[in-house]
């Protein structure tokens, strides 16, 4: 188990902390710098990723910002001027390190996710933003598709994540304008669950991950691997896909169900619209 691992991968560009409701507080740690994302931290935040995903003090994984910013997007100096020039093999790595976290790892990360936007959060910021299972953010948080304010298109997969969670008319909208939004537009289009004053955002997301916490893991996380890959399928696969899922969890964790059913069918203790069953977790 990676928690007997002395070398915790994070501590430069990215902080960690963890609290006794199992919540791992993973932030962009650039504060001075607005927490944009440059190379080093492209790469320590996929390492804290790799070493969290194996801890178990981490059972939800709430990403957010150190300061005023959640990530003003990507480093425009070491991100991008400084790649200028060089050979397409390195400014292909220097990308690929971006989005190997930004969705790769985190689209299917095996553990639920949480998006807490404190402050700030532009261009390449939306794509982990919309890589998070779950998005909460302050009402007063400032959000924008800010390349076209300096001469670029939306590259990294903007656009796509985008296309992923609000309509064709508000990204039209925001891609093509630059104009930037608050917290309680971004909850009104989607693009997070809910906006909540900034004095109550961290309660609120402990509650929200509390709530997860009180499930079955085996569950939860095969939940929210059935949605994010049945949505890519044609029906038939997503059928048998689905099932597979469903049966896995039954597999692995073999007291869900089973009390779920007892408690409920012979027990009449809860009832399952309403709430869930009792668990050493919730009780
Ligand atoms: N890339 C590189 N550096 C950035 C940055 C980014 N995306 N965002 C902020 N910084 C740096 C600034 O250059 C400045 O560095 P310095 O102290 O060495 O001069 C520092 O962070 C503070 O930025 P500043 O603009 O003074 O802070 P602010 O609080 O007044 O404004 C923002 C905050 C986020 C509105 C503003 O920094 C901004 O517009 N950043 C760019 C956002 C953007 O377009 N991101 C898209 C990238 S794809």
């Amino acid at each position: 188990m990676a928690t007997d691992n002395p070398v915790a991968p994070w501590g430069e560009t990215v902080g960690v902390q963890f609290d006794e409701n199992k919540i791992a507080w993973v932030s962009f740690n650039r504060p001075d710098k607005r927490n944009a994302m440059n190379p080093t931290l492209n790469r320590e935040m996929l390492a804290t990723l790799e070493y969290l995903e194996n801890d178990d003090r981490c059972a939800v994984l709430v990403l957010t910002g150190t300061g005023d910013a959640w990530s003003a997007g990507m480093d425009l100096k070491e991100y991008f001027r400084e790649t200028d020039g060089k050979p397409r093999g390195i400014q292909n790595k220097v990308r690929t390190e971006g989005t190997n976290w930004q969705y790769r790892k985190l689209l299917s990360y095996p553990k639920p996710t949480i998006a807490m936007v404190n402050g700030w959060c532009f261009g390449g910021a939306f794509v982990p933003l919309v890589s998070c299972d779950l998005a909460i953010a302050a009402e007063d948080a400032t959000f924008g598709l800010s390349e076209v304010n300096w001469g670029v298109t939306p590259g990294n997969l903007v656009t796509r994540a985008l296309a992923e969670t609000i309509s064709t008319r508000d990204a039209m909208y925001y891609i093509m304008t630059g104009d930037h939004f608050d917290g309680r537009r971004a909850s009104e289009m989607r693009l997070v669950n809910e906006a909540v004053p900034a004095d109550q955002l961290r309660e609120r997301t402990i509650e929200l991950a509390k709530k997860l916490t009180s499930l079955s893991q085996w569950v939860v996380r095969g939940t929210k691997m059935g949605f994010r890959h049945s949505r890519l399928m044609p029906w038939e696969a997503a059928e048998d896909f689905l099932y597979a899922k469903h049966d896995q969890a039954i597999l692995f964790d073999t007291e869900a169900r089973e009390q779920g059913m007892t408690q409920f069918l012979d027990d009449k203790t809860y009832r399952p619209g309403l709430g869930t069953y009792t668990t050493s977790a919730n009780k």
